[in-house]
């Protein structure tokens, strides 16, 4: 069981802004846990990731999905929001900022203004693909976690923004939603709980930056999806001018689950800092590329062998890895050995856990035509607004694609 201690007082957040954080959960040194992985089949969240079984509702609450929400929502939202707090659960849109501290920024008297909660299911970074099997293969998890995510903070609606090229996961979302509307889940009185919540499904473009969460919301708002200055946060001005929390899929998804079995079984996998279970994505050049599930702070090595079937003749043909999506910073092989799968465990290496999607590269790899690869895509990306980017990624690109043909020559 987790002990509650303070620990540092400040955090840096992504955009450089220091805040200070509040309680989260820490372990004795004694009870420090050493080995991670595998999960346990009992401590998994997602049981249908591969579409097995049943995606709809029926399927979904045989699963344990929709079970007692209703009593969720009536302990009230500072006792869910507790609960994601004693989990220890960091956002898993790429920044891995503290979920209950995120939500707690919502906890303000009420000025008239409605609030809301934006999930983002934009998911374009190369190499990403966890969302979108929880959206195909287990909506329902989602707008429970919308449902749950909402009343902590007061929202009076979700909207789920989905990239415009997942068209089955969006028929899939938009099937489930209209199931949870008929059978009382969410609308008026959601699962009987007095609390009125709505759920609305938006497709994106398919831009890249859309997924960043003030471009996400000017999209929303109907505009092109160009980033916001911050200040003011979303939370304080977000869509349509009120208070709104963008939170990635698998971070909402998780949230009825941590308050059903408590956030004390979340906050024991994973280390201190890094805990909980997590969707992974293994591709290239691996045996089995493949989307797992595994406990938080798993060492790479056995991450890739006992779910991806190894590195394409064996470990030592290895050539480097970018662990968690393409903006993430290539580890050679030689750092890859002891690389822990965890938000201080990449940082530690001078990369980052980002989406946990690892793409693997063996020797046959040519490295420098992959890196010029995703840089012709940021180049392609990049919205325009912010000369850094704009000028300086095409430029990249044209060094990038020059390295890359002299390469060929040599
Ligand atoms: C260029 C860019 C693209 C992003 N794309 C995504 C994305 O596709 N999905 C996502 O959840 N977060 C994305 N993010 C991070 C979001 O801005 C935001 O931090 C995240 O949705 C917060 O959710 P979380 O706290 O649950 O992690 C992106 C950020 C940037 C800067």
């Amino acid at each position: 069981m987790a002990n509650v201690v303070k620990v540092s007082p400040f955090l840096r957040t992504v955009s450089g802004r220091i805040i200070q954080t509040s309680v989260v959960p820490v372990r004795n040194a004694s009870t420090e846990k050493k080995v991670f992985g595998p999960l346990k089949d009992e401590d998994r969240i997602f049981t249908n990731l591969y579409g097995r079984h049943d995606w709809r509702l029926k399927g979904a609450m045989k699963r344990g999905d929709w079970y007692k929400t209703k009593e969720i929502i009536l302990k009230g939202h500072e006792w869910i929001q507790g609960e994601i707090k004693k989990s220890g659960l960091r956002g898993r849109g790429g920044a891995g900022f503290p979920t209950g501290m995120k939500w707690s920024f919502m906890n303000k008297p009420s000025d008239g203004r409605p609030k809301y909660l934006v999930v983002n299911a934009d998911e374009g970074e190369p190499g990403t693909c966890k969302d979108r099997e929880i959206m195909r293969h287990d909506p329902h998890k989602l707008i429970e976690g919308c449902l749950v995510a909402g009343s902590a903070m007061g929202a009076c609606a979700a909207y789920i923004y989905i990239r415009g090229e997942f068209y089955n996961e969006a028929s899939s979302m938009q099937i489930a939603i209209k199931e949870a509307y008929e059978a009382g889940l969410i609308g008026k009185n959601a699962c009987g709980s007095g609390y009125d919540f709505d759920v609305y499904l938006h497709r994106g473009a398919g831009a890249y930056i859309c997924g960043e969460e003030t471009s996400l919301i000017e999209s929303l708002e109907g505009k092109a999806g160009k980033p916001r200055l911050k200040p003011p946060f979303p939370a304080d001005v977000g869509v349509f001018g009120c208070p709104t929390t963008v939170n990635n899929v698998e971070t909402i998804a998780v949230s009825p689950t941590i308050c059903r079995r408590g956030g004390d079984w979340f906050g024991s996998l994973g280390r201190t800092r890094n805990q909980g279970q997590k969707l992974f994505n293994i591709s290239g050049h691996v045996n089995n590329p493949c989307t797992v599930e595994e406990e938080m702070s798993i060492s790479m090595k056995e991450l890739i062998e006992r779910h991806a079937g190894g590195v394409i003749g064996g470990w030592d043909n290895l050539l480097a890895v970018i662990p968690g999506g393409s903006s993430t910073p290539v580890l050679p092989k030689s750092v890859c050995d002891d690389v822990m799968m965890d938000f201080d465990g990449l940082v530690e290496k001078q990369s980052a856990l980002g989406t946990a999607a690892l793409i693997v590269m063996d020797k046959s790899a040519d490295i420098v035509n992959c890196i010029a690869r995703l840089m012709e895509f940021y180049k392609h990306e990049s919205c325009g607004q912010c000369t850094p980017c704009r000028e300086g990624v095409g430029w990249m690109n044209s060094i990038l694609q020059r390295f890359d043909n002299m390469s060929v020559l040599c």
